[in-house]
C-alpha cells in the first residue's frame, strides 16, 4: 500500500515538472535586432533596437571588436555606442544580444557594425596620392625625359597647372585636347581625388 503511494506521488510530481518546462520553453524570448547589420563612419554612433516575441523582454549583449574601440558590454532595449576605427582601415563590432523574460533566456542573435574610416579625415598629398596617380597615368610624356616641358612629377609645376590638369582630363574623349593624350579617361575615383587635393590646399606632404 504504502509503494502504491510512493509511486504516485513519484508520477504526479514527475507530470508537474514535466509540464513546468513545457511551460517555460512556450515563454523563451525570441529577439529581433533591426537592422541586423550596420555600417556607420568612425566617430559616428550605432543605432540597433532590440524586440522581442515576449512582453517585458530584457536584452544584455556581449561584443568583440576587430580594430574598433568605444563598443562595450551593456544592457538596454537599443545599442547606442560610439565606435571608432583604431587604424586607418575598416573594422568590425560583432554583438551577441541575449532576451530574457520571466527568468528565462532566448538564444543569443548577432549583429555586426562595419565602422569605415571618415572620408574627410585624411588629406589629399601631392606626395601620398597625387605624384603615383598622375606619374601612372601621364607617362611618360610629363614626367622627367618626356617629350611635354610640364612634367608632373614636379611639385610646383603640377600645383601650379592644376586647374589645366582637371580641365583636360574631364573633357570628352574625343574632344581636342583630351588628356591623358591617347590614353582612356581617368576613373571618376582619380577625378575626384584631383578635386579633392584643391579643396584640402593642395598640399605637398
Ligand atoms: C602621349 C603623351 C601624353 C600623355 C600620356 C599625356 N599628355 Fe598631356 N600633353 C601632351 C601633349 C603633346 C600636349 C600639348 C598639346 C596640347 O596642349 O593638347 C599636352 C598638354 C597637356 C596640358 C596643357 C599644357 C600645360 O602644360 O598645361 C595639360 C594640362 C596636360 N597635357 C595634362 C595631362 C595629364 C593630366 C595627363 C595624364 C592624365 C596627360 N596630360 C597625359 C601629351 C601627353
Amino acid at each position: 500500500m504504502k509503494t502504491r503511494i510512493l509511486i504516485l506521488m513519484l508520477f504526479s510530481s514527475f507530470l508537474v515538472l514535466n509540464s513546468c518546462t513545457k511551460d517555460e520553453e512556450a515563454t523563451k524570448p525570441v529577439a529581433t535586432a533591426t537592422p541586423t547589420s550596420q555600417t556607420i563612419t568612425s566617430g559616428a554612433a550605432t543605432s540597433i533596437s532590440l524586440t522581442s516575441s515576449v512582453a517585458a523582454t530584457t536584452f544584455s549583449w556581449t561584443v568583440v571588436q576587430a580594430g574598433v574601440t568605444g563598443a562595450t558590454s551593456g544592457s538596454g532595449s537599443s545599442i547606442a555606442q560610439t565606435l571608432t576605427i583604431t587604424g586607418t582601415t575598416s573594422g568590425t563590432a560583432t554583438y551577441s544580444i541575449t532576451p530574457t523574460a520571466n527568468g528565462t533566456s532566448g538564444s543569443p542573435v548577432s549583429v555586426t557594425v562595419t565602422v569605415n574610416p571618415a572620408a574627410s579625415s585624411a588629406k589629399v598629398t601631392y606626395t601620398a596620392n597625387i605624384k603615383t596617380l598622375l606619374a601612372s597615368s601621364c607617362t611618360p610624356c610629363h614626367l622627367t625625359g618626356g617629350t611635354h616641358p610640364s612634367k608632373w612629377d614636379d611639385y610646383q609645376t603640377t600645383k601650379s597647372k592644376i586647374s589645366g590638369i582637371l580641365d583636360r582630363v574631364q573633357r570628352e574623349t574625343t574632344a581636342t585636347g583630351f588628356m591623358p593624350a591617347g590614353g582612356s579617361k581617368l576613373s571618376a575615383e582619380n577625378i575626384a581625388l584631383l578635386k579633392k587635393w584643391v579643396d584640402d590646399g593642395l598640399l605637398e606632404k
